[in-house]
């Protein structure tokens, strides 16, 4: 059994037990709603966090209630120390699950070690199931590695796999009902993200968006009712549902068109090093620097408890309006 901790509590009384981490803003793949221009501006290595800088930050926040450790990036596995990281922070007291945010080039050849380590839940992102348009949105002609990756994860038992496909319509939104058809002979989650408007000079635009009602309509179409499913409580913002005869579940993350903003209890670190209390607020706290400095435990504990009064009721107060950030996905994660 592991060890309770404290309690990180928001204004609202939303208890803060999810800690999102962008280990690293690199990325081997260009998708082109994420990082158009990365290749020109990636952050100066000395910017981003260290590994022991890491451990520091979440050593506090799981005394502080935090039990679900997620890293994201950029794409975490280019990290070098990506599995110590997973080793280290899996046997702190308090947290009860380390998961992964990836796109899946190195998976297969990474999955066992990850798996040593500790990591058994894994998020990977896939928005084809066609090779030339996985290079056409991407840039790398690598949907056969995330493929094998994808099935290399379930074969070692990771669970749960998760597949993350953002909604584009005409880009691929043709392959809703193939991604949501291979839940009948995959144990996996298939989860469709609506497109959100993040990073300066977004490729995000109206006619790009299709909200999760109409891919609701769409599978339901071609593959019979939806039906729901019980979700952990403490899990992501995803309605989960499965269709008969499915081994596996979908999902459907809607922060558009139903904002799950009162269930909020996540709290993201920028690659750099920044408190981001909203995805979709620009409003960080520079963290690295205290970091850098030598704070203790204790005071690092009092700033979260602090700053965590700070986070907002919700993004955007208009209905109509479309919340957007500046800072580019591939440094805050997702
Ligand atoms: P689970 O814990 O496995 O449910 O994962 P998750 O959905 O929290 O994480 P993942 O990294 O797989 O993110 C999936 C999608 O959900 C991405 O597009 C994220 O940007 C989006 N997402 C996750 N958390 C939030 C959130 O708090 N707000 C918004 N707007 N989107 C989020
Ligand atoms: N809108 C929705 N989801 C996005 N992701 C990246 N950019 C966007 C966006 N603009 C997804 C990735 C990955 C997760 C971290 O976020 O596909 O699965
Ligand atoms: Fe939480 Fe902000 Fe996402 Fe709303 S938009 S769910 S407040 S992170």
């Amino acid at each position: 059994m592991k060890q309770q901790g404290g309690r990180l509590t928001d204004a609202f009384g939303r208890n803060i037990t999810y800690l999102r981490l962008s280990i690293t803003d690199r990325c081997n793949l260009r998708c082109f709603y994420c990082m158009p221009q990365a290749d020109f501006n990636w952050m100066p290595p000395e910017d981003i966090l260290r590994f022991e800088e890491i451990v520091q930050i979440t050593r506090v926040l799981s005394g502080l209630g935090v039990k679900k450790v997620r890293f994201t990036g950029g794409e975490p596995l280019v990290r070098r120390d990506v599995v110590n990281l997973v080793r280290d922070v899996s046997i702190l007291p308090g947290v009860e699950e380390t998961c992964l945010t990836t796109n899946g080039v190195l998976l297969k050849q990474m999955a066992p070690r990850l798996f040593e380590a500790g990591l058994r839940h894994l998020n990977i992102s896939l928005d084809t199931l066609h090779p030339e348009r996985f290079a056409a949105i991407t840039g790398r002609d690598n949907f056969q590695q995330v493929w094998e990756g994808i099935e290399k994860g379930i074969a070692l038992g990771f669970f749960p796999v998760k597949i993350n496909f953002v909604m584009m319509r005409g880009k691929n939104d043709d392959e809703i009902v193939d991604f949501a058809r291979l839940t009948r002979r995959y144990p996996i989650d298939v989860r469709f993200i609506e497109f959100m408007p993040i990073g300066k000079g977004s490729k995000w635009g109206r006619n790009h968006f299709l909200s999760s009602d109409e891919a609701m309509g769409r599978i339901k179409e071609g593959l019979g009712p939806l039906v729901p499913v019980d979700i952990d409580p403490g899990g992501g913002p995803a309605a989960m549902y499965a269709i008969e005869g499915g081994i596996g579940r979908i999902g459907f993350i809607s922060p558009l068109s139903h904002r799950f903003c009162s269930k909020c209890n996540r709290l993201r670190i920028t690659a750099d090093g920044r408190v981001r209390l909203c995805l979709f607020s620009d409003a960080e706290m520079e963290l690295r620097d205290m970091l850098r400095k030598g704070v203790t435990d204790k005071q690092l504990a009092m700033f979260f408890s602090d700053i965590i009064l700070r986070k907002p009721a919700r993004y955007l107060s208009s209905k109509k309006d479309v919340p957007t950030c500046d800072r580019q996905m591939s440094s805050i994660g997702g």
